[in-house]
């Protein structure tokens, strides 16, 4: 696990943004797993900048995003594809068959976490996957408790989760209850793993993360199974760790 230390929330993302673009650049077919979420928006701006002063094609990257609440139409503002779309897809040239995320609406929800899973195999596996966390330890939505070798999967959302994610919906209530997510063993079986952490609110998480012990209890705690991560962290997230 290799530890990158930034100044802040700017400078993390422009790092990332180096880590990607170089990827892009080189790889003449790359998979990317990308996340939602507050953490990885400014990231995505620098990234659609990028597109359009310099032309970086996305014409041969493939993208499956980690998850999506489950019952929200894809053209529901709160939506991950939405999100995605706003943030990211709708700026760049990837072509539009090449985006993937899971199916929240779905009739048969096992079936599609099923699909999803070849879906990823068929496109040779995850290159990189690009994660936040959750103030619980939570990656995707694998909220404590979930097996390390599980695959993509629907999920009970944790209060925890509805509540830091209610800032972005009119009330609670709004917040779905369940949502469909890569697993940990999927996301795990990703070649190379970009983990995003900024601010006071994760440092707790972040340094209980690298206290190294390998916790169920903690999901992130799976990537210390993992060869090739790592942690763009800025002063805030790290004010617990030496
Ligand atoms: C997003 C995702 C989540 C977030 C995590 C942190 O697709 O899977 O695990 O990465 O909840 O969220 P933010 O970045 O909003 O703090």
């Amino acid at each position: 696990m290799q530890i990158i230390r930034v100044e802040d929330y700017e400078d993390i993302s422009k790092k990332a943004t180096e880590i990607l673009l170089d990827r892009i650049r080189t790889a003449e077919k790359l998979v990317l797993g990308l996340a939602t979420g507050s953490t990885p928006v400014l990231t995505y701006q620098y990234l659609v900048k990028d597109h359009q002063e310099n032309q970086t094609s996305y014409q041969h990257v493939t993208s499956f995003n980690l998850d999506e609440y489950i019952g929200l139409p894809v053209e529901d503002p709160n939506s991950y594809h939405t999100f995605m779309d706003h943030h990211l897809f709708n700026h760049i040239d990837i072509p539009r068959e090449q985006i993937f995320l899971p199916n929240g609406l779905a009739d048969n929800q096992q079936q599609a976490c099923i699909d999803y899973e070849k879906q990823i195999q068929n496109h040779g596996g995850i290159d990189l996957q690009l994660l936040g966390i959750g103030s619980n330890g939570h990656i995707g939505f694998n909220e404590p408790g979930t097996p390390f070798d599980s695959a993509t999967h629907i999920v009970d959302l944790a209060e925890s989760t509805r509540k830091a994610n209610a800032r972005f919906f009119d009330s609670i209530e709004e917040v779905p209850k369940q949502a469909i997510t890569m697993g940990i063993g999927s996301i795990l079986r990703s070649k190379e793993i970009l983990l995003l952490v900024s601010g006071e609110k994760k440092s707790k998480a972040l340094a209980r993360l690298l206290e190294k012990q390998v916790d169920s209890q903690f999901p992130a705690s799976a990537l210390h199974h993992h060869a090739h991560v790592t942690i763009v962290a800025d002063k805030a997230a790290l004010q617990y760790t030496n």
